[in-house]
């Protein structure tokens, strides 16, 4: 028998990147609550914490800075291949063969925190742009005066983002930046532990995060509070939903047993946002009172919100559209798929588990 089907509870590599604890509901960034860098650092700030375990010196920063902005701008070569896919390509699979193209321009081994950068700020620039295509506008070029999520914003829609859209955006892209060792980090580990490229790694991980049972997105919470529509509401439209059987999307988590401190902190940048936008004021309103509901109908299950909820209340504010929602998650998560390679390559042991033959013998 399988001792550990999925490798579940199984340790296979020791990390200093990040701590995920289920059961205390804590999630640590290189000896950082999470749940405060996301509201008071910056994307930029996060991903050198992680990359490099310390925070930089002010002259660290401004070179770090610079690194990022040159290279988020694409060249023509990969605007070529971004033009020559078909149409009918999913988001994912689209970024994945743009980053895929670009591989002979990467360091063959071992991966260094360059590679890193260029790979996470172009992403954004990709993404917003393959969008831009599918809705037949053109081309925008990343704004050298605006920071890495503020300049996704803005290349997404052509205008200038609000500055509590940022802020909202930048502490969700902070607290998906990184979670341990799940399917899609393990995948980069496993493939930069044969001392493949980085740019190989990378593509196995949006291989992974592309999975339905991985990069989900928050769309049924849309969904949901959309049918709820107002405070009013609300109440009702909960207990009749339990009532038939139905689960509230957003709430409940397989490893988080008490509040999913991911869904914290976005709380906390959604409650600012609130007032200037009615339908993260119905996302505050129904979270409170979902709890006490659900304590009701399903007592000492410990139903709290997970980090969809208050994603989806987010992305929604921004005016994300859904196709990029996983897209989205995967341009802020390359931060810790990064971290991992470079960990993994600075202390390799090639990956090789083994498995059971179930199967007939010769005769
Ligand atoms: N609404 C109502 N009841 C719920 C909910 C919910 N959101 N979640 C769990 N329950 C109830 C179940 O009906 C079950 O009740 P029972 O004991 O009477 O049978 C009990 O709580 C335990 O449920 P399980 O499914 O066994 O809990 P598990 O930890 O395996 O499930 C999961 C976790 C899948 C997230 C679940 O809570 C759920 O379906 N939530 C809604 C969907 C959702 O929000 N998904 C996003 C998850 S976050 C993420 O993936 C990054």
């Amino acid at each position: 028998m399988v001792q550990f089907p999925g490798l579940e509870g199984v340790v296979a590599a020791e990390t200093a990147i990040s701590l995920v604890d289920g059961q205390q509901g804590m999630l640590i960034y290189r000896g950082h609550w999470a749940k405060d860098l996301a509201v008071y650092n910056s994307f930029e700030e996060v991903a050198y914490l992680l990359w490099y375990g310390k925070f930089p010196s002010a002259n660290e920063y401004e070179a770090f800075i610079t690194k990022f902005k040159k290279y988020r701008v694409l060249g023509v070569e990969e605007k070529k291949v971004l033009e020559s896919l078909p149409l009918q390509l999913d988001v994912m699979s689209a970024l994945r063969t743009v980053i895929s193209s670009m591989s002979h321009t990467f360091t063959a081994w071992p991966p260094t925190v360059d590679d890193a950068i260029r790979i996470t700020a172009m992403a954004p620039t990709i993404i917003a742009n393959l969008n831009r295509r599918n809705e037949g506008v053109e081309f925008v070029e990343p704004h050298p005066d605006l920071n890495h999520v503020a300049n996704y914003l803005y290349m997404l829609k052509g205008e200038i983002p609000q500055k509590a859209h940022v802020a909202a955006m930048n502490a969700y892209a902070i607290l998906t930046m990184e979670h341990g060792m799940n399917a899609s980090t393990f995948s980069s580990r496993v493939v930069v532990s044969t001392q493949s490229d980085i740019v190989s790694a990378i593509c196995a991980a949006i291989g992974a995060m592309k999975g339905p049972l991985h990069g989900g997105a928050p769309s049924e919470v849309m969904t949901m509070l959309n049918g709820i529509g107002s405070k009013e509401n609300a109440e009702q439209w909960m207990r009749e939903h339990l009532e038939k059987g139905n689960r509230l999307m957003g709430f409940g988590h397989r490893i988080y047993k008490t509040r999913d401190p991911r869904a914290e902190a976005l709380k906390t940048v959604t409650g600012r946002l609130a007032s200037e936008d009615p339908w993260l004021d119905l996302a505050v309103y129904v979270e409170e009172l979902a709890i006490k509901i659900l304590e009701e109908y399903k007592p000492g299950r410990r139903l709290y919100t997970n980090v969809e909820f208050f994603a989806a209340a987010v992305l929604r504010s921004v005016e994300m559209p859904s196709t990029l929602f996983t897209p989205t998650f995967t341009s802020s998560r390359l931060v810790g798929w990064t971290a991992h390679i470079l960990e993994q390559s600075q202390n390799n042991r090639i990956y090789r588990p083994q498995s059971e033959y179930v199967g007939e013998m010769p005769i």
